[in-house]
């Protein structure tokens, strides 16, 4: 299937009973059974629920895998990959990503013995170096989160094969539409479904896809063993915002680029970190793994005093000052005391992530409105 015919059938077939064009929202937390163990494949709801079913199928099909599982955040989704080690394994990981990621790593597993090796991944070399015979795991965010450093997924995907370790690539700021790391090498893709997946800022949800059916088994069973797993109305509402992906995203990247560039052009701007500029590092391998650029911008100003960022920040109209991203609407964010704020300040400054780094989602209103918004508020 072509991209747009995929988006709005992937999962989707007329339920059984009724004929009803969309999946009913199954809420119910258990499944009559004829007697013990004759039943028709759903035993108990955190194990097995119709509408996350049809969601694992449509998530399986739009990331061009085989199988697809839906967790009830992106925290949960990669939770449930680290939960695939034993203590003393280790794993590289991009030293700019979501600090969300960062935290779960460093904070919670850590402690178990799990061990993090933190890299700019943008440079091969310094993945290939960090290979050990204990590593099980290349954890890859690309581009990253706030900015927008894009590595090459194939590339990673030899070093991990060759090192037996499993490479997992959060898709989030992609998305299917633009990136399907599956087809580039990796075993498995994780997204923040709150995001573009869900596309209307009205769900929390994660996705993990994979091609592998005794990884597919392993991570099913940490996901009915551990529970996060998402309510049949958040899978009905995440089934719904996929049949539009296509067409946000569209949006989503004209409105970036209009804004990327406008904002590269500004005076009072210093400079602008998105990965369709032809001078960004990353740009070649972008142009090679993904379809587009997307709507996922950050800049800095030319008076990078906290003060000003801060007034930046509070004067926009249009774009919500809000964590998250991916949605209809703009959203302004301030990663070091939002979204990236569980990461160590000299941490944070030593990768590249300032103080006065602002970050855009672009949404998909008209662009002169946020162009408008934006020049007012700078
Ligand atoms: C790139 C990325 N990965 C993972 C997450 C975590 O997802 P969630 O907030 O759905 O738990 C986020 C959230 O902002 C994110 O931006």
């Amino acid at each position: 299937m072509k991209p747009a015919t995929k988006f709005i059938h992937a999962g989707a077939a007329p339920d059984a009973s009724t004929g009803a064009i969309m999946t009913p929202i199954f809420q119910t937390s258990t499944y009559v059974q004829e007697a013990p163990g004759k039943h028709k494949g759903f035993e108990y709801a955190r194990s097995q629920n119709p509408t996350r079913k049809a969601l694992e199928e449509a998530l399986a099909i739009i990331e061009n895998g085989k199988f697809g599982l839906a967790f009830s955040s992106g925290v949960a989704a990669t939770d449930a990959v680290v939960k695939l080690l034993e203590p003393g394994d280790e794993v590289i990981a991009a030293n700019d990503m979501y600090g969300g990621t960062y935290r779960l790593f460093t904070k919670v597993f850590e402690k178990f013995g799990i061990r993090f090796i933190y890299t700019d991944t943008a440079n091969i070399d310094n993945v290939r170096k960090a290979v050990s015979e204990k590593t099980k795991l290349i954890w890859l965010e690309t581009p990253t989160n706030p900015l927008m450093n894009v590595t090459d997924i194939e590339a990673v995907s030899i070093i991990s094969k060759k090192a037996a370790a499993w490479l997992c690539v959060d898709n989030t700021f992609a998305s299917p539409y633009l990136q399907n790391p599956l087809d580039l090498g990796a075993d498995i893709v994780m997204h923040s479904s709150t995001k573009y997946l869900g596309g209307h800022s009205d769900v929390i949800q994660g996705a993990l896809v994979m091609n592998d059916a005794s990884l597919r088994e392993k991570l099913y069973f940490i996901q009915k063993s551990c529970g996060a797993v998402p309510g049949p109305m958040d899978c009905f509402l995440m089934l719904r915002g996929i049949k539009t992906l296509h067409v946000r995203m569209k949006q989503h990247c004209e409105n970036g680029k209009i804004i990327a560039e406008w904002l590269r052009n500004h005076p009072k701007v210093s400079k602008v970190y998105w990965p369709g500029f032809s001078d960004h590092p990353g740009y070649a391998i972008a142009k090679k793994q993904m379809r587009d650029f997307g709507g996922m911008i950050s800049f800095e100003l030319k008076n990078d005093s906290l003060e000003e960022t801060m007034r930046v920040l509070s004067s926009t109209k249009l774009f919500a000052l809000a964590e998250s991203l991916g949605g209809v609407e703009s959203l302004i964010n301030h990663p070091a005391s939002m979204t990236h704020a569980s990461i160590p300040r000299e941490e944070r400054i030593k990768n590249g992530l300032k103080d006065s780094l602002i970050r855009l989602s672009v949404g998909i209103e008209d662009a002169e409105d946020l162009v408008a918004d934006l020049e007012n508020a700078i």
